[in-house]
């Protein structure tokens, strides 16, 4: 797609969100330019800093503000200030849920030039894509306290897995499985241990597999698929799984693959009745923040499939390719990678590969 212009919400949000936001709009501007087409960002400040000014994370404004845009390009959300599931529930989790964002898709590779902390393991040998469900699960707000600050006291938390939820997203997983090479689907289960809904998750894979007789399947409760991921990254190549275990294997994958500063992630709408949302897999890193050395390269990468979302599949590809080349020559490592890089070092190797 050429000429055209794409109106985008802008969320950097907490921490080094309004670092590598900004870095990545840079090389995503660079990369428009050079296919010509053109970005209409409009910045919205909501964040943890908002909050302790107004006491709310969108302030006067409102998630449904974001529904008009083409997509929406997030940084991170949450500082030490205000508790976690006040700034999460206050923002994050309620654009998913608002926005039918179901589909938590989290892509796991090994670059060259890149340093696996697992021994004897090349980039051929992790390659695989995390599909999580976003908008149900473990995460819910149906639940609540007794007896608060009593010895009676207790807490009840309930978890939602509904046959329209289970069943999209594992067919969301068949569906990029057929696009991949491998051809091979593994559930992320638990249905020894959790009796009702685990069960029910192994039940509807194996409806939605028989749809899909040419995809291999595998399922693994999710203690020992933690080791096989680290023992044998090879195995695997698209994992669907619940909300919370998506979210424990999609900080571990990119662990393995060297950095979690390096690690992309959408989160897609993808019947696009409503606009999707981009943001790295990482969170605000209050302990490096302010310092400008965060790695961009998971928000840049975060960008290119922003960009895929939009039909710039060949900016998408030279903005990615641009990445791995600047990983591949090594010059320039944040200190995530190693090095001492800067955010703006990171970001200008990027801008100046994409030549
Ligand atoms: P985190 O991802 O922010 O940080 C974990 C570790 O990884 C830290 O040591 C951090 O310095 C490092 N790290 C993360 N991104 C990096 C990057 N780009 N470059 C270099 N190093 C990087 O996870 P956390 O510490 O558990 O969470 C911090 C805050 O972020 C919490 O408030 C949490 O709730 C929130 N969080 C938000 C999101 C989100 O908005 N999507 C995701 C995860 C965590
Ligand atoms: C993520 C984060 C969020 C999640 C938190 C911050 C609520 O860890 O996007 O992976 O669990 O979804
Ligand atoms: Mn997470």
């Amino acid at each position: 797609m050429t000429d055209s212009t794409h109106r985008i919400a802008v969320i950097p949000g907490d921490g080094i969100g309004q670092e590598v936001v900004p870095a990545a709009q840079r090389a995503l501007e660079a990369v428009g330019e050079r296919f010509g087409f053109r970005f209409d960002w409009t910045a919205f400040d909501w964040s943890c800093e908002l909050y302790a000014r107004t006491g709310s994370m969108t302030g006067d404004g409102d998630v449904s503000d974001l529904s008009g845009f083409d997509a929406i390009f997030l940084g991170a959300i949450g500082y030490p200030g205000v508790p976690d599931h006040v700034s999460l529930w206050g923002l994050l989790i309620p654009i998913r849920r608002r926005f039918i964002q179901y589909v938590n898709l989290r892509p796991v590779r090994l670059l060259p030039g890149v340093r696996t902390p697992l021994a004897d393991r090349a980039p051929s040998d992790i390659d695989f894509v995390v599909v999580r469900e976003n908008n149900e699960g473990e995460y819910s707000e149906i639940g609540g306290r007794l007896y608060a600050g009593t010895p009676d006291e207790m807490a009840v938390q309930q978890a939602i897995f509904t046959r329209k939820g289970v069943d999209r997203v594992l067919r969301y997983g068949f569906e990029l499985a057929g696009t991949r090479p491998a051809r091979h689907v593994t559930s992320a289960t638990k249905s020894n241990g959790i009796i009702h809904t685990m069960p029910f998750w192994d039940e509807r894979f194996q409806v939605i597999a028989a749809d899909y007789p040419d995809i291999r399947t595998d399922q693994y409760h999710i203690d020992i698929l933690t080791a096989h991921l680290v023992q044998h990254p090879d195995w695997f190549d698209v994992i669907v799984a619940s909300n919370l275990f998506g979210d424990i294997l999609s900080d571990l994958g990119p662990a393995i693959a060297g950095s979690i500063g390096l690690a992309p992630g959408a989160n897609l709408n993808p019947d696009r009745s409503h606009p999707s949302m981009f943001e790295p897999v990482h969170g605000s890193a209050p302990d490096i923040a302010g310092r400008g050395v965060a790695n961009p390269i998971a928000q840049i990468l975060t960008g290119a499939m922003m960009l895929e979302q939009l039909s710039e599949v060949d900016a998408a590809a030279t903005l990615v390719a641009a990445v791995e080349r600047v990983l591949a020559a090594g010059a320039t490592k944040t200190g995530d990678l190693g090095g001492a890089a800067t955010t703006d070092d990171m970001t200008a190797a990027v801008i100046a590969a994409l030549s």
